[in-house]
């Protein structure tokens, strides 16, 4: 009897299950083959009238989500705009190598290829933007030449909600990799950033006033920062991460302008740094015009592998005008936890925490941190504290220096 109520139970819900699947709407993606929407992958045919017209028709598309797919190939492509709001949903596979003018003068745009209002876009394949860069790096003068060329960022997200980017890889960006402005809720996995270290401002992933950003499983080595964390930017989870070469995951530069926002709750584990110029750092402009908070950051189980300046807070960062060397940074640094740091550092100070006179480091724990100084210096790796109230816990190498 009860095999027969069972039995009968689940042919009332094989058939509940069929007559819902039958009623629903097909959710199946209109597809867009670059291909056969006239692009053309000998890479050299400039293929932006094609990619701008097959994005206006994916993006405006109402009965279903649009699928643009980049096949195997070498697609050429000028400076691009996918602008939005669209209709549904669009994923953006990328299979192929797009590929970038060499001369950086044939991107007209700031960014090479840059979305603007976009929501739910989803950006995967296993190709390659490869920027050209390496005409432009002997370029990139404008600290000396006021007359330098513009150099485009490989790809922006501004106004961007709800998406994410998976898989891809960016090669040899004439300036950043990618650009993130006002973007929300957006994560980032198993992404490859690749430039030499010797490439100018060659950034991996930039942010300003984003929120809710997932960064995994990433591995970025470049001539500037793997992450730079700007104005603005709250609720980062980052974790995973390869980096280097490069100079380290950055907060800041802060301060340097009037209207900057706060950057708060962040958060970086897992994490390895390889043969970078700094590691874990944050910078504020010594003479600074906005008076903002930093604040709720937690580092842990991060590795260190010759690492320049492991910890490095630098509130007296001064680079050049309109920065001038006097007074104190007003960007107020609290809530800092450091916890499972460990490998070694190039430098003898392995951690350097000088904060700002005027509004001195808050709450600044270490616990567990071991950073050996392997240099050609001899002698054991120190500490270095201005400013900074904190306490310490667990093993502590080099000893540590909070008040
Ligand atoms: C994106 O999200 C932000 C923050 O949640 C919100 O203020 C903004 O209106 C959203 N933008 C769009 C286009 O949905
Ligand atoms: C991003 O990742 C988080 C955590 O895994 C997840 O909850 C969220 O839905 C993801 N968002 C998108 C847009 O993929
Ligand atoms: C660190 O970088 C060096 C030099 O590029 C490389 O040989 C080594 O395998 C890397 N170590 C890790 C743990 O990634």
């Amino acid at each position: 009897m009860a095999c027969i109520v069972f039995a009968f139970k689940a042919l009332c819900l094989s058939l509940l299950f069929i007559t819902v699947a039958s009623t629903r709407p097909t959710n199946r993606p209109k597809v867009f083959n670059v291909r056969r929407y006239g692009a053309i992958p000998d890479g050299k045919t400039d293929n932006a009238n094609a990619f701008t017209n097959i994005w206006k028709s994916a993006c405006r598309r109402v009965s279903s989500s649009s699928k643009i797919y980049v096949p195997k190939g070498t697609f050429y492509l000028g400076g691009v705009e996918f602008v939005g709001p669209c209709k549904n949903k669009i994923e953006f596979v990328i299979d192929g190598t797009l590929l970038a003018p060499a001369n950086p003068r044939d991107i007209k745009q700031d960014t090479w290829i840059n979305f603007r209002y976009v929501n739910n876009l989803y950006i995967s394949g296993s190709g390659t933007l490869d920027g050209q860069g390496k005409q432009s790096w002997p370029l990139n003068d404008c600290h000396k030449n006021t007359n330098c060329p513009k150099l485009a960022m490989t790809m922006g997200f501004a106004f961007v909600n709800n998406s994410r980017i998976n898989g891809i890889t960016s090669l040899n960006s004439k300036m950043g990799h990618f650009n993130f402005f006002s973007v929300h809720h957006f994560n980032i996995t198993g992404v490859t950033i690749t430039a030499p270290d010797n490439s100018p401002n060659t950034d991996g992933l930039k942010f300003g006033s984003s929120s809710h950003i997932h960064i995994s499983n990433t591995h970025i080595g470049t001539g500037d920062d793997c992450i730079a964390i700007l104005s603005g930017t709250t609720n980062m989870d980052i974790s995973n991460v390869k980096c280097g070469p490069g100079h380290g995951i950055s907060v800041g530069s802060l301060g340097k302008n009037k209207d900057e926002k706060d950057v708060k709750d962040l958060i970086v584990r897992d994490t390895i740094f390889n043969g970078t110029s700094d590691g874990i750092r944050i910078k504020t402009w010594e003479s600074s015009a906005s008076k903002i908070v930093v604040s709720n950051f937690v580092y842990e189980n991060i590795q260190m592998i010759n690492v320049g300046k492991p910890i490095n807070i630098d509130q007296k960062y001064c680079p050049h005008p309109p920065c001038e060397k006097k007074g104190e940074s007003h960007v107020q640094i609290q809530n800092l936890k450091l916890r499972n740091i460990y490998g070694t550092s190039k430098n003898k100070v392995a951690v350097n925490l000088q904060c700002s006179k005027s509004f001195p480091c808050k709450n600044v724990e270490l616990i567990d941190i071991n950073l050996k100084h392997n240099g050609v210096k001899a002698g054991s790796s120190t500490a270095v504290c201005k400013n900074v109230d904190g306490f310490a816990s667990g093993k502590m190498v080099p000893k540590h220096c909070l008040g």
